[in-house]
């Protein structure tokens, strides 16, 4: 603790000498910097003319001391396994920079990675940070639309994607959804596939082209690209309060130094380690802390294909046990829907290899803590809460273990450099134990510079209430001792098995189909995804089939934005509560879905008796 404390104290009375410090001693520079960061409020540059990449970091520094070390352990679903050494995966990214730039890609362009958990979805990404193309990973779970909408956005010149990947043992055909979205985006020159799933598909002469076609007599040798320190790394799109998702732009030499000196603080890192984080690469935490973080620190990292539950549900204890993993970082929703399943498959495999816990995404509940604990850890590993977002680039609280007492459901304390204080509507701190908002002082290396194409959003959306703090969305309140407890979103984000959505994505899906006139969605609770989503919708003129429409409702919402967004529930109504001025009670709504009744000030609300019929109304589907 004290140890901390001091670390913190540091950070906090020279902010320049800490992070250059963590810059030097962390990252390899091609040249150095010229000043620390320079901060004009919302804007921030970190480590100012300085040169490095990425890739470089991940790589080729380790390439003397760890060459014949794993990079990657993987394993696909239907169980086939490669160890790729750091040696091997630098070759790889080299050979696959070439294939880049023989298509004519150069630093600056677009580029967008549509794929499977696989080590080529490491290499596509590395690749681009090697040559300093801006990658913007898509989720594999997104559909055609949603690619489409993302390409549109950052105008990218080139997607890189597979036929398919496992998945419960079937094929997740991606291609085939490329090929829906590509159809309208010309600007799209080439797409390059990896054989994954080795299934019959359409390739389009000329636009499309196989990875291992495209490797052949390419060579070995590609120097890094020596970037500026605020080069684009990537684009993640993230939901927002309106119904367009956001581009968060993350650069290179800040957020690489933000992302490794995390990964160490908070996973105690070993260089015997096995380090396990279980989300997709097509989320931020697949970036931070299972591409760029570890790899940058040098870790060997685990990485799994496919379904928890494939082909039965002990399935990660067997990876754990075989692979003798010894950190694991996942999501309280994974852990509920584990403990479904009982104890016993966790308690027939040697979890011996584990050290140290991790979780993400959500708050996690006393239950689902005390499960983890004792049954995965043993009563031995302490478990560490991280909270952060896409935003943040990296975990802003969280225990260092060893250093920082637990107390289960709270993040602890924020990571040195970040300052946090809950504070209420005006800015005032809030006292003890009180709910007020998570503030952070800007800047730090890891944070968002922008909203890719819309620099006003991000100022008005994160800086408005207060010039040069951070404001989260979410609620938080502080106990005695200092430590966090986040208490979850105050805007209209859902989080949904850790899932990120706003629910005017939905709500703009429901509106689109033919047979809707408007549409409200909330989040309600759900035992397993934390939350679940749940339509209010009023129809056009006509005679509907309630029963089957709202399978088809939610099948469109599928479509439009992903299979994980599929609502839970769709309830028809003649009206939605309303404001005289017209704006739809999402809170009303919350209300019924989580009490089944409504209190609280509805002295401004157009017509109760709507209320009154959708608090006492049954589920239609
Ligand atoms: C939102 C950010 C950070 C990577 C995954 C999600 C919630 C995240 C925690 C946690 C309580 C958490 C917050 C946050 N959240 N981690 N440990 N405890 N809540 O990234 O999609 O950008 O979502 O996830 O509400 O604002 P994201």
């Amino acid at each position: 603790m004290e140890a901390y404390r001091e670390l913190y104290r540091r950070a906090e009375e020279n902010p320049e000498a800490f992070w250059s410090e963590q810059a030097t001693n962390e990252i390899h520079w091609f040249e150095k910097w010229n000043h620390p960061f320079e901060w004009n409020p919302p804007f921030v540059k970190w480590f100012v003319g300085g040169k490095t990449n990425a890739a470089y970091n991940c790589l080729d520094r380790h390439l003397a001391t760890r060459g014949d070390k794993a990079a990657i352990i993987f394993e696909g679903e239907p169980g086939d396994q490669r160890v790729i050494t750091y040696r091997e995966l630098h070759r790889l990214v080299c050979r696959f920079t070439n294939v880049l730039k023989a298509r004519g890609c150069q630093p600056g362009d677009r580029a967008m990675i549509y794929m499977p958990m696989v080590p080529e979805a490491v290499v596509a990404m590395l690749a681009c940070a090697r040559l300093g193309v801006t990658h913007s990973v898509v989720f594999g779970g997104f559909s055609a639309e949603a690619l489409k909408a993302r390409i549109h956005d950052l105008d990218a010149r080139i997607v890189l994607t597979a036929d398919g990947g496992w998945r419960r043992g079937k094929e997740v055909r991606l291609k085939d959804a490329v090929d829906e979205a590509v159809k309208d985006c010309p600007g799209v020159k080439d797409v390059i596939v990896y054989q994954r799933t080795a299934q019959p598909l359409f390739m389009t002469e000329g636009r499309d082209h196989w990875w291992h076609d495209l490797d052949l007599g390419v060579s070995d040798e590609c120097p890094a690209e020596q970037l500026d320190s605020e080069h684009p790394l990537f684009v993640l799109y993230t939901s927002g309060t309106t119904g367009k998702p956001k581009g968060i732009l993350h650069t290179t030499g800040g957020y690489l130094t933000y992302v490794t000196s995390t990964m160490k603080w908070v996973f105690d890192l070993k260089e015997d380690d096995v380090y396990w984080c279980t989300a997709d690469i097509g989320w931020v935490t697949g970036h931070s802390y299972l591409v760029y973080g570890p790899l940058s620190a040098g870790a060997t990292c685990m990485i799994y294909e496919g379904s928890p539950d494939y082909p039965a549900w002990d399935r990660w204890w067997d990876v754990i046990a075989r692979h003798k993993v010894s950190i694991l970082y996942t999501s309280p929703t994974a852990i509920r829907a584990l403990i479904k399943q009982g104890e016993e498959l966790p308690n027939s495999h040697d979890l011996s290899s584990l050290r140290l816990l991790g979780s993400v995404g959500e708050p996690i509940n006393p239950a689902a803590w005390e499960w983890y604990h004792r049954v995965i850890g043993k009563d031995r590993c302490p478990i560490v809460d991280t909270w952060w977002q896409t935003e943040t680039g990296g975990i802003m609280i969280a225990p260092m273990p060893g250093a920082i007492p637990l107390k289960p459901g709270s993040g602890t304390l924020p990571m040195p450099g970040i300052l946090t204080e809950v504070v209420d509507f005006e800015g005032k701190p809030r006292g003890h134990q009180r709910r007020g908002f998570p503030h952070h002082q800007a800047p730090w290396p890891g944070m968002i510079r922008t909203i890719w194409g819309d620099p006003e959003r991000f100022q008005q959306q994160y800086f408005s209430r207060m010039p040069g703090v951070y404001f989260t969305g979410d609620a938080a309140r502080c106990d005695e001792d200092g430590y966090l407890w986040i208490l979850g979103r105050v805007d209209d984000v859902m989080n949904v098995s850790g899932h990120r959505l706003s629910t005017m994505e939905v709500e703009s899906a429901l509106v689109s189909h033919p047979a809707v006139a408007e549409a409200a969605v909330v989040g309600k609770p759900h035992e397993i995804t934390g939350q679940a989503i749940c339509c209010f919708v009023t129809l056009k003129q006509g005679n509907w089939d309630h029963h089957q429409l709202g399978q088809d409702l939610r099948k469109w919402v599928a479509h439009e934005i992903g299979a994980f967004a599929r609502p839970d529930e769709i309830r028809f109504t003649e009206a939605l509560p309303k404001t005289r001025s017209g704006k739809i009670m999402r809170r009303l709504l919350r209300e019924i879905v989580t009490s089944h009744t409504v209190s609280g000030d509805v002295t401004t609300l157009e017509d109760l008796g709507v209320v009154n019929k959708l608090a006492t109304q049954h589920d239609e589907d």
